[in-house]
């Protein structure tokens, strides 16, 4: 098969489309055909020799994928060959550990999704990433409820724009940040109530004014160190922050005074490195509770460009220089 290799650690420059050897599935797993794949921020950061896959994980890019299933590994031992009720020919969506930049990745079968009604087999592979991350992080962790408020920093990401809107079909009002006015006019088509340019507003003062001073219940954070402080006092009493992401550095001081006066918590997650059962997990749950609302429209994939899986590098360029709003597709 052909993949994206990553020459020497550094820019878009160092992604080589090429052939390699097929990936062989192991027991559990199903062999996928890939039909597309998605960038995500992480894989610039793998890209750059910053984040090594995790043990056992394919050494190539990629978080996700949409495609066929064209096999499963050998049976366990037992003279069972788990399946998870899949069969060869499927179409199906992936959250992946990595390998998605190839013509084929092997994945567990816990970690397979339907494409939904109403999606393409291409587009669906802009969702089990952010699914997964938003619904794990703000629904799991952060156990936001109908009528209850979250804050999203970066509306304008692919997390930031299903987060949005999962949130509004789920009945809360969503405040969004991001860097420019046409962003946050498209969060607000997405559903967000408010909008804040946090380039030049203060997130808390606004949240702060825009909630007679209570603060908001739930925080989705991709900035990590440089927005600790004021995430903390954007929160509401019994205030829940998630982190999943560094991009404002990883250490910072926190006020653990307001945080035990005002009962808040903080919370920060991967989702590359879970164990499989939990990754099955989570997806099982975003089966029950997200795709009914894809296929019913009220979260959409939002896929701001589609581009050949061979001029990754291009795709990089494009995400690297944030003028997307959603999600970069890699086509095979
Ligand atoms: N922990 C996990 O399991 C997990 C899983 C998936 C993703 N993530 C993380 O989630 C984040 C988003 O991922 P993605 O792939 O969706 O990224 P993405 O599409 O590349 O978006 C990154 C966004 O950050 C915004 N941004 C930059 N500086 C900001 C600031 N100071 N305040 C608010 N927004 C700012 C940019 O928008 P502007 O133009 O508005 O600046 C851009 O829209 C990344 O940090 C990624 O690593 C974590």
């Amino acid at each position: 098969m052909r993949a994206i290799v990553v020459e020497e650690p550094g820019g878009p420059e160092a992604l080589d489309w090429r052939e390699v050897a097929d990936p062989e599935p192991g027991p559990g797993e199903a062999l996928v055909e890939v039909a597309a794949t998605a960038v995500n921020r992480a894989d610039m950061v793998q890209r750059e020799g910053r984040y090594p896959p995790p043990p056992g994980a394919s050494p190539y890019l990629g978080l996700e994928c949409s495609g066929r299933i064209i096999g499963f590994g050998p049976d366990t031992g037992d003279g069972t060959q788990p399946t998870g009720g899949w069969a060869v020919g499927d179409e199906v969506c992936a959250l992946l550990s990595g390998g998605g930049y190839a013509e084929r990745v092997t994945v567990p079968v816990g970690q397979l999704l339907p494409i939904p009604r109403g999606v393409g087999l291409q587009e669906a592979a802009a969702l089990p990433e952010v699914a997964c991350t938003v619904w794990s992080n703000v629904f799991m962790v952060g156990g936001l409820r109908a009528g209850e408020s979250l804050l999203v920093h970066g509306g304008g990401s692919g997390i930031g724009t299903c987060a949005i809107q999962l949130a509004t079909a789920r009945g809360a009002r969503v405040f969004t940040t991001a860097g420019s006015a046409e962003k946050l006019d498209q969060c607000r088509e997405l559903g967000a109530a408010v909008g804040i340019n946090y380039r030049d507003e203060d997130f808390t003062a606004r949240v702060k004014e825009e909630t007679d001073g209570a603060g908001v219940d739930v925080i989705l954070d991709i900035m990590g160190g440089s927005y600790l402080d004021a995430n903390l006092r954007a929160l509401a009493v019994g205030g829940r922050l998630a982190i999943i992401g560094l991009m404002g550095g990883r250490t910072a001081e926190a006020d653990l005074g307001r945080m035990l006066v005002r009962r808040l918590s903080v919370h920060a997650t991967t989702l590359r490195s879970r164990p499989v059962a939990e990754k099955a997990q989570i997806v099982s749950e975003v089966l029950t509770h997200v795709w009914p609302l894809v296929e019913s429209a009220d979260v959409r994939p939002i896929v701001h460009r589609r581009m050949p899986l061979a001029d990754a590098a291009s795709a990089h360029r494009v995400v690297e220089s944030s003028e997307h709003v959603g999600k970069v597709l890699l086509q095979v």
